[in-house]
């Protein structure tokens, strides 16, 4: 694929707008999807995309301290593009909030993260956590990680819309690791 070298990042996307916070939330997982969409459209560095992929989720959804990607390499998931303090580089399959929901496949929403067995603590601000399993035929190849301060942060509209945010970013993810 030709690239245009400098081509700007959309114009049209309100990162950091402080009205997002007083819209109806499935709205903004509405606008965000479409921005990510944009955003990715016409770029295929994978590293890239997930990178910008980790910014606009950070600066668009409010009240959170953490955002980005694990990707699955061999038995542990290994830390990808993200915004937030450093992060945990690997964590075992089946461990922690981001490797249970890895193996079972299926988003985790802790509302109170120092009630989760296991939880792994990589910034003590974060109190709640939603976990989204990101898959390519079905095959799952690594996760969206959400951190928030706020304990009950994250509900079913925060899960169904991070579940189709990470339906954008798999091709991105399975292009990282070869799959
Ligand atoms: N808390 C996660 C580890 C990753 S950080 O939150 C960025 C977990 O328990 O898997």
């Amino acid at each position: 694929m030709s690239h245009d070298l400098a081509r700007p990042v959309p114009r049209n996307i309100p990162w950091d707008d402080p009205s997002a916070d007083e819209r109806d939330p499935a709205a903004r997982y509405a606008e965000l999807r479409a921005e990510l969409a944009a955003l990715l459209a016409g770029e295929d560095d994978a590293l890239a995309n997930l990178a910008n992929a980790a910014a606009a989720i950070f600066h668009t959804l409010p009240g959170l301290n953490w955002a980005g990607f694990y990707l699955l390499r061999g038995p542990e998931l290994v830390l990808g593009p993200f915004q937030g303090r450093p992060a945990c580089v690997r964590i075992p399959l089946g461990r922690g909030v981001c490797g249970t929901a890895a193996a079972s496949g299926e988003s985790i929403a802790v509302p109170d993260v120092t009630a989760f067995p296991g939880h792994i603590a990589c910034d003590s601000r974060s109190r709640a956590e939603l976990v989204v399993p990101v898959r390519v035929g079905g095959r799952v190849v690594g996760v969206l990680d959400l951190d928030s301060p706020h304990p009950g942060r994250f509900d079913a509209t925060d899960r169904a819309g991070c579940e189709a945010l990470a339906v954008l970013v798999a091709p991105a993810m399975a292009a990282l690791l070869g799959a």
